[in-house]
């Protein structure tokens, strides 16, 4: 097969938890791009749907906007349903869905730690288990989780956050052992710093903002489309050899 074929994702259909905005829906579009057709899940369906609207505009694919909350395994079993109804079943899960609550150890609540834990880590956990068996069954799946840099570094004022990422990366292990003799690879990609709306704190903070970025060895956030083609190529064909491993794309944030 050409090199370039083994990226194509045509007769694949993914789900993007988090795909409403931000990088999961970067992710969810570059993969439209590549020929997937693609269910967007977020809490907020007006801007899942939206989002939905325009990728199909750009890509011509199909793609389903389903509300859910992938904290609650009800709802993901239910939007699960729903997209595989809608598209046919799933292929490429990415679970990217995240949310981030800063502060010292002393100053968070239970529910801050719980509620981050429950979005980055207990949800990953929550989707791949409703459809990585299916995938198994079907011989070819792949499962894509968001870590970050903060899977390995760990940045005061992060607990909660770091404790979840850091999880991410040891449960794409675990995952990526129980399925790898059933053509179901399991990944991890880890960015570092990028401009979404998770990080308007930084991004409101001009002396926040440059000392994030005297940490990245390339001087610079990364661009939104920077993370597409990691998630194309993990996506895809061209990563058949490659489990249970993480991607960094942080400027050199971790090579240091
Ligand atoms: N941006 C960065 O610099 C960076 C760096 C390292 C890692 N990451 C990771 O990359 C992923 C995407 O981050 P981002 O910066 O693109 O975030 P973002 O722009 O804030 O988008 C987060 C997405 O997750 C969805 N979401 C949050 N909680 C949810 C829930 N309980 N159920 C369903 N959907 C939920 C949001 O939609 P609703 O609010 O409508 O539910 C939204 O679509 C996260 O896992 C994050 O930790 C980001």
């Amino acid at each position: 097969m050409n090199v370039l074929d083994s990226f194509r994702l045509e007769g694949r259909r993914a789900l993007v938890t988090g795909g409403s905005k931000g990088l999961g829906r970067v992710m969810a579009e570059a993969l439209a791009q590549a020929g997937a057709d693609v269910a967007i899940v977020s809490r907020n369906l007006q801007e899942g749907e939206q989002a939905a609207r325009e990728i199909t505009e750009a890509t011509g694919r199909r793609v389903f906007a389903g509300r859910a909350d992938v904290t609650l395994s009800v709802d993901v079993s239910r939007v699960i349903d729903e997209a595989q109804t809608s598209l046919g079943p799933i292929d490429i899960l990415i679970n990217n869905a995240g949310i981030n609550t800063r502060g010292l150890a002393q100053e968070l609540s239970e529910e801050d730690f719980d509620a981050v834990v429950a979005v980055n880590l207990k949800a990953p956990f929550l989707c791949a288990r409703a459809l990585g068996p299916q995938m198994c069954e079907r011989g070819w799946g792949r499962v894509i989780n968001l870590g970050s840099i903060l899977s390995v570094v760990a940045i005061a004022g992060r607990a909660p956050y770091c404790s979840a990422k850091a999880g991410v990366a040891n449960l794409t292990r675990v995952l990526a052992l129980e399925w790898a003799q059933s053509g179901v690879t399991v990944n991890a990609i880890c960015p570092g710093p990028f401009a979404t709306d998770m990080n308007k704190p930084l991004l409101d903070d001009p002396e926040k903002y440059r000392a994030f970025v005297s940490k990245i060895p390339m001087g610079r956030w990364g661009e939104l489309h920077e993370i597409a083609g990691a998630a194309v190529f993990l996506a895809s064909d061209a990563s058949s050899f490659v489990t249970g491993s993480t991607l960094f794309i942080d400027g050199g944030w971790t090579a240091q």
